[in-house]
């Protein structure tokens, strides 16, 4: 875990730094704000503070502290200068060595890298003079998040406006966690539950809370894996990974999954998807005027289990881990779903015990996989998550072996 220097200027998207350090914080960074003059004009500093809890450093010369010694000090210890957004004037400035404020003060007394996530105007950011910066800079080792396109404050269209703020801290976890195992793996974990409408405003759902599959999307990223979380509906936050997929119903999750398991490493189904859904939605509120109601329902697709089939049919394909939550037989049940549907592990829950399953933060699993089945004891579901991308590592060390 790193301690980043946030770097914030004065740019229409300075609200979004305060994502960009409570996404770090979330990655177990820590974070320190340096705000330039103007960027308090967009935001106050008692944001950064009350997120950060430090301190937020606005100006070089403030009252009862020793400008000299600070920026030195700071400038020895944090592993990551960050600067987000990055304007026009500060880009010129390092690029340059001038040194007016504290937060160019400190690029140039420190010797940490640097991760500048400009934002400007589309004509500002194309100028002759901008891209020498950018230039210079990226000479001198700095790396980038590159601004994205669309509509900007200002009214252009065009390339200029901040990079989001998931994409800012995946760089910056990149570059403070250069070791990960997971580097490089590509890792799908589907989570939650599933809504299925039958009309407007009711649908059928389950107990799924998606912690499990949260807690393993988090700690996949924090072993340096880049992680697409594909999400049912949720009321926990959802950890900093690379993508996050948001859907409602078990089509839409099928949809999602299948779509992005192509370009996988490991693909986790811990989501408790429907597995029936409504035949017809009904496109106004159903009336209650009988005293039953009757629902057809459909099987959904099995996504695992397509999964499963797919590697079959193409010899190759992403590690597959699913879950089964059982009642009774625990082992025997998840051991058959495991063949029946071609995974390599089945974590296998039972949910009739209170301590374990459903929307609470243990669990006691079994990982049952080809070679036998292992019991864990009940644990926090960060453990459960660890233990499981322990055996995910090993399946594809074995892979990598093999190949
Ligand atoms: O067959 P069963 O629903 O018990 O299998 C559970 C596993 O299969 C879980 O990993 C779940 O995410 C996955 N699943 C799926 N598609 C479905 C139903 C379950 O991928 N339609």
């Amino acid at each position: 875990m790193g301690l980043v220097a946030l770097g914030v200027t004065g740019g229409i998207g300075a609200y979004k730094a305060v994502e960009v350090a409570r996404g770090l914080q979330k990655r177990g960074h820590e974070v320190v704000a340096v705000m330039t003059h103007s960027a308090t004009r967009f935001v106050g500093a008692v944001t950064f503070e009350a997120i950060t809890r430090r301190r937020v450093i606005t100006d070089q010369f403030e009252d009862g502290m020793n400008a000299d010694i600070e920026h030195i000090a700071l400038a020895s210890t944090i592993d990551l200068l960050l600067i987000a957004p990055a304007t026009a004037n500060i880009i010129g400035k390092l690029a340059n060595g001038i040194a007016d404020d504290f937060l160019s003060t400190l690029y140039t007394a420190t010797r940490a890298p640097l991760l500048i996530a400009p934002a400007m105007n589309t004509q500002m950011f194309a100028h002759e003079a901008v891209r020498r910066n950018l230039d210079t800079l990226a000479a001198r080792g700095a790396r980038f998040v590159e601004p994205g396109e669309g509509y900007l404050a200002c009214g252009w269209i065009g390339k200029g406006r901040l990079a989001e703020p998931d994409e800012i801290v995946a760089a910056a976890d990149a570059i403070l966690r250069p070791e990960g195992p997971l580097r490089g793996q590509r890792v799908l974990v589907a989570a939650g539950p599933t809504y299925e409408d039958f009309d407007p405003v009711r649908y059928i759902g389950n107990r799924s809370s998606g912690r499990m599959g949260y807690a393993i999307a988090a700690e996949a990223a924090r072993r340096g894996a880049a992680v697409t979380l594909v999400t049912g509906p949720t009321t926990i936050e959802a950890p900093a990974v690379r993508e996050v997929v948001k859907v409602r119903g078990a089509g839409e999750m099928h949809q999602a999954v299948m779509a992005r398991a192509g370009g996988m490493d490991v693909v986790v189904m811990a989501a408790a998807v429907a597995d029936y859904t409504p035949v017809n939605r009904a496109a106004q509120k159903v009336a209650k005027d009988a005293d039953t109601l009757t629902l057809v329902l459909k099987k959904t697709p099995d996504i695992l289990g397509e999964l499963g089939q797919r590697r079959l049919a193409a010899g190759s394909g992403p590690v597959l881990v699913g879950f089964a939550a059982e009642t009774e037989d625990v082992i025997a049940h998840a051991s058959a779903k495991r063949e029946r549907k071609h995974a390599d592990l089945i974590i296998a829950n039972d949910v009739s015990r209170t301590d374990a399953g459903f929307d609470v933060d243990t669990n006691a699993v079994t990982i049952v996989a080809a070679s036998g089945a292992e019991s864990l004891p009940l644990q926090s579901k960060a453990r459960v998550a660890a233990a499981i991308l322990d055996r995910v590592e090993r399946l594809l060390t074995s892979r990598a072996i093999k190949a």
